[in-house]
């Protein structure tokens, strides 16, 4: 397929055929944030609708919910799933910059099932790059994630390294951030993959057995529960508040000179799961034991990221810590406010 460049006039087009005729809509971007119900796209949309950005989201709430966009209006919702690529094309017009976060996480999950997440992780992936591609959208920001490096023994986690995937989930990821590196290449489509490190905070759902450890220990903790530890809790990682994750993805839909580019977003600090119980035991003022059980297959052992290529050319600075992180999530779970 020949592709066409890309035209200033074809943007303001577009944008006022977003249902945004007003002058002032016209300098003005507009956003589609994929996955928008979920946890980490929720923030994205709550920050993007406080910033007065005109936002679409799409997502089939397979594992998002409608009531996490409760407290947002003006939102443009469109129910479906990206693996339909008519739904990909509907969600993409007359958008300027997607934030492709719509995924089915947790690396166990895709142990046990790798031909859904596969569907929801590549296919999808796929669908929608091919979608921005011919509705030409400005740029696409894929959400990729640090399991992608897999065992690699050096720390930290600097993104020249080799990738060694140890799950279906973690290589789902990776050729995510092929595909875009790939349609950067091949169709002059602007991506930049961000790279994801055990991310945190309000909002994210415990309620599965896949869920994120922080909001499982935090709701065991606050129900009396005893938290499970998957091997002996030495396993560290780079537990990253989304506030950071939000502020890492906005400043890559605008930086130049990042197209291809794959940039980890993180703190740089790595925690062990034993300190992280401990921390969250004493905030809660419990005196739970947990219960210590095999380790889980496909877990990396050790998570840190390198976040020099993030300062360097996205300006980046963590600008919320892990301890100021577990206080604002915990306030939330107990009082439901962020
Ligand atoms: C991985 C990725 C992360 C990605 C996430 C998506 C790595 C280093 N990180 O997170 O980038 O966003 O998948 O889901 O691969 N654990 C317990 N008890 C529990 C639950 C988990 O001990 O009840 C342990 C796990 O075995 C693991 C750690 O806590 O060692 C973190 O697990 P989890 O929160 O599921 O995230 P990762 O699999 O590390």
């Amino acid at each position: 397929m020949v592709v066409a460049p890309k035209h200033v006039g074809l943007h303001v087009r577009r944008r006022t055929e977003f249902g945004l005729p007003s002058a002032r809509r016209l300098f003005m971007s507009s956003y589609l944030v994929t996955g928008g119900a979920g946890f980490i796209g929720s923030h994205l949309v709550t920050e993007l609708i406080t910033r007065g950005e005109p936002v679409r989201v799409v997502d089939d709430l397979s594992t998002g919910f409608r009531r996490n966009l409760d407290h947002v209006s003006g939102v443009d919702f469109l129910e479906g799933s990206l693996a339909d690529l008519d739904v990909a094309r509907r969600a993409v017009d007359g958008i300027e910059f997607v934030l492709h976060q719509a995924a089915i996480p947790s690396v166990p999950r895709s142990v046990a099932d790798p031909l859904t997440s596969h569907r929801a992780n590549i296919d999808a992936t796929l669908n929608l790059l091919v979608a921005a591609r011919d509705a030409r959208v400005r740029r696409v920001v894929f959400a990729g994630s640090s399991s992608a490096y897999g065992n690699t023994p050096t720390l930290p986690k600097r993104e020249d390294m080799t990738p060694k995937p140890l799950s279906p989930y973690a290589l789902q990821k990776l050729v995510g951030e092929q595909y875009c590196a790939l349609f950067w290449d091949l169709y002059g489509l602007e991506t930049v993959s961000i790279r994801y490190f055990n991310v945190f905070g309000p909002r994210q759902d415990p309620s599965s057995p896949y869920s994120g450890v922080i909001s499982l220990f935090i709701s065991a903790l606050l129900q009396g529960r005893r938290p499970i530890i998957f091997g002996d809790g030495e396993q560290t990682r780079d537990f990253t508040y989304v506030a950071n994750v939000v502020d890492g993805v906005l400043r890559a839909s605008r930086a130049p000179g990042v197209s291809g580019e794959v940039i980890n977003v993180a703190t740089g600090v790595r925690i062990s799961l034993n300190q992280l119980f401990r921390s969250l035991r004493d905030l809660v003022g419990s005196d739970i034991e947990p219960i210590y059980s095999d380790p889980r297959a496909g877990d990396v052992r050790d998570s840190q990221a390198d976040i020099g290529k993030a300062r360097r050319l996205l300006g980046y600075e963590p600008l919320i810590s892990f301890e100021e992180g577990l206080h604002r999530t915990l306030d939330w779970y107990r009082t439901g406010v962020a």
